[in-house]
């Protein structure tokens, strides 16, 4: 940390030659920031690419839903770029048979390696002996069933309930628990996969399928893909089960289990404007194909952007578009995040703020402006509360995240405060000459992982040494390094929230009744200001008079309904009780159960309810959000 401190601070000292030159004095020689990053020091990885490089990784595996475990072997490309004679790679919970290397010959044999001590963050390093002409290393192995990065559902919890379902949940640190490689984003591979699977399931990746043979029963149930492009290995993604694809347009399509495949191709029809939208902005979209596949309610996230293929919860699929900003997310991050990539953790704000101003820039091209700053707006309401919660070392952009676990660095701070950052400057140096920049931003940079440091010399060098009064109004410094946020942070503002506020407080005062509330015609955003303008104490009486009037408790909007139920919690509203139950045992993603969770747990009668509850739910949930669950709860896992 100290390090790249030092090295902000330096690029600070660019940033002053800089304005020195520009008033026409003369400064010291400041050496030129190397324009090809190197790979910076990751806490969260074992490996050492410095010395040993591993290009690109080729999958060979049977998925057993049996045995809960990927079995077979993967296969490594070596690049050597020091002396090493060792490779050390990054492995958690893997059973592993035996390890062959390659030399020019392409013939494998075997050679010794050493699994070491598991540490409960990092998992295990597997460490290979090499000789100097290997070039190739094949681990063969199989994946435990508590992977940390793989869900297996039985047919009970998807929504045919006739097939089980796999998926992959890599970033941060989880691709280790199904693959050995070296896990550090900083680290770029091609891909290879060959996948078998049982007869009646599809397999996906994020990658080019190659076209399956024309319904040959010999080739039924095995899929081969191929990822061209130099990806981290956060982004390496599988899943299988009963999967169907419907096209949207030419290049984007929606898989989904049968039943869910229509409702969502409808729901994300606008999937092509949206790509549009960015390339308009940033450039041409590099990954070909841009499909969406829905996955059954456990998953543990809104939504994932493996390249080509991004995952997404069906707890979006509202039946108006309401709530598809989450593509537009994780469609975003096609430029930001996987084609500039974070380069350690610590980074990761470079990949989630960059992506949510992109995204919000999507949503004002395709939704327009109104809905683009209500969105916009709720996203910094919820950052300003989660602030009281969070310590100051963890209110920067820049975490510190050594010795703990990244996932420790998801709160919105990234997301929302690098957003604002980035609205700073655009608010700062004016949307076009902004827009110019990061468009040539993605362009430097694609294809790589860069660092905190790295996006400060490009912004000091391209944008402030140009626009010295800039510098001035954001104090980037700050926003990396410093809690809160700055004093001057351009904030967006929505007029059609003021009015709903209003209303809100109106109706609280008693100076107007729900029947005049313009409630029909209110988007989901307007709903979630309304209700969160309220007062977080609400009188019973309140409560069931909000629910009569407008069926909250029977909401089929999951985030108006997830608000509703944490209100309930709240205020021990007891005939929402059966849908708060009904939610937690239905849907495993961690946004919501987390907050509902932690509501419960502040009476000790809630308490009793919410360990009652997680003992059926916490089976139906990803080994991602069970762990944050365990924590939440104080729980022990049975
Ligand atoms: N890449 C993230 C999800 C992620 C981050 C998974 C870190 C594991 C570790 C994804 O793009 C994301 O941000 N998803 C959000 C939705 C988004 C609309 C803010 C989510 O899942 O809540
Ligand atoms: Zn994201």
């Amino acid at each position: 940390m100290r390090a790249a401190v030092n090295r902000i601070r330096s690029t600070a000292a660019v940033l002053a030659c800089a304005l020195l030159w520009l008033s026409g004095a003369s400064c010291s020689s400041e050496t030129e920031p190397d324009p090809i990053p190197k790979v910076r020091e990751d806490h969260h990885s074992y490996s050492n690419p410095d010395q040993i490089r591993v290009t690109r990784v080729e999958l060979d595996l049977d998925v057993s839903f049996e045995r809960k475990s990927l079995e077979g072997s993967a296969t490594l490309l070596l690049r050597r770029d020091g002396p090493g004679s060792e490779l050390i790679l990054d492995t958690r919970d893997l059973n592993i048979e035996s390890v062959e290397t390659a030399g020019p010959s392409g013939e494998f044999a075997s050679t010794e390696y050493e699994v070491g001590d598991t540490d409960t963050i990092l998992g295990a390093p597997l460490t290979i002996t090499l000789s100097p002409e290997a070039e190739r290393v094949r681990v063969n192995y199989s994946t435990s069933p508590g992977a940390s990065g793989l869900q297996w559902l039985g047919p009970a919890q998807t929504a045919g309930k006739k097939h089980p379902f796999l998926f992959t949940q890599s970033q941060a640190i989880h691709a280790r628990s199904w693959i050995p490689l070296q896990d550090s984003p900083g680290v770029r591979v091609t891909y290879a996969a060959t996948i078998r699977t049982p007869k009646e399931l599809f397999a996906v990746m994020s990658a080019e399928m190659e076209a399956r043979q024309p319904s040959d029963a010999a080739t039924r149930g095995e899929y081969r893909f191929q990822m061209p492009q130099p990806i981290p290995s956060y982004l390496i993604a599988l899943a299988v089960g009963d999967i169907e694809f419907q096209a949207m347009s030419e290049r984007t399509g929606v898989y989904a289990e049968p039943s869910v495949v229509e409702r969502a191709a409808k729901e994300f029809e606008d999937t092509e404007d949206m790509m549009q939208a960015v390339e308009k902005l940033y450039g041409p979209y590099q990954w070909q194909r841009y499909d969406i596949l829905v996955l059954p309610p456990s998953f543990p996230f809104g939504g994932m952007e493996n390249p080509r293929l991004t995952f997404a919860t069906p707890t979006i699929l509202a039946g108006d578009k309401s709530l598809v900003s989450l593509v537009a997310h994780e469609l975003a991050h096609s430029w930001s995040g996987n084609l500039v990539t974070n380069a350690t953790w610590p980074d990761f704000w470079l990949n989630e703020g960059f992506t949510v101003y992109l995204e919000n820039r999507i949503q004002e091209a395709v939704f327009g402006r109104e809905r683009a700053e209500m969105e916009a707006s709720l996203e910094v309401h919820e950052l300003e509360a989660e602030f009281k919660d969070l310590k100051p070392r963890d209110q920067v952009l820049h975490v510190d995240l050594e010795g703990r676990d990244p996932d420790e660095g998801f709160t919105l701070v990234p997301y929302v405060k690098g957003m604002l950052l980035l609205h700073s400057l655009e608010k700062a140096v004016g949307r076009d000459r902004f827009d110019t920049f990061l468009r040539s931003y993605f362009d430097h940079f694609s294809f790589q992982s860069i660092t905190t440091a790295d996006f400060l010399n490009y912004l000091n060098r391209y944008l402030l040494s140009a626009n010295p009064e800039v510098a001035e109004k954001v104090p980037v410094e700050d926003w990396l390094l410093k809690p809160g946020l700055p004093a001057h942070a351009a904030l967006p503002s929505s007029s059609a929230f003021e009015r709903v506020e209003a209303l809100a407080n109106r109706w609280y005062a008693g100076g107007v009744g729900l029947a005049d509330i313009p409630a029909g015609q209110w988007t989901t955003q307007e709903w979630l200001r309304f209700l969160r303008t309220l007062p977080e104490k609400l009188e019973a009486g309140r409560m069931s008079e909000l629910d009569k009037a407008f069926s909250l408790s029977e909401s089929g909007n999951s985030e108006i309904l997830h608000q509703w139920l944490l209100m309930s919690v709240r205020n021990g509203y007891a005939p929402a009780y059966p849908k708060v139950e009904e939610f937690l045992t239905s849907v495993g993603r961690r946004k919501f159960l987390k907050p509902l969770y932690t509501e419960l747990a502040k009476t000790e009668e809630g308490k009793q309810r919410a360990l009652a509850i997680y003992k059926k739910a916490r089976p139906l949930y990803h080994p991602i959000a069970a762990a944050t669950i365990d924590e939440t709860l104080g729980a022990a896992p049975e």
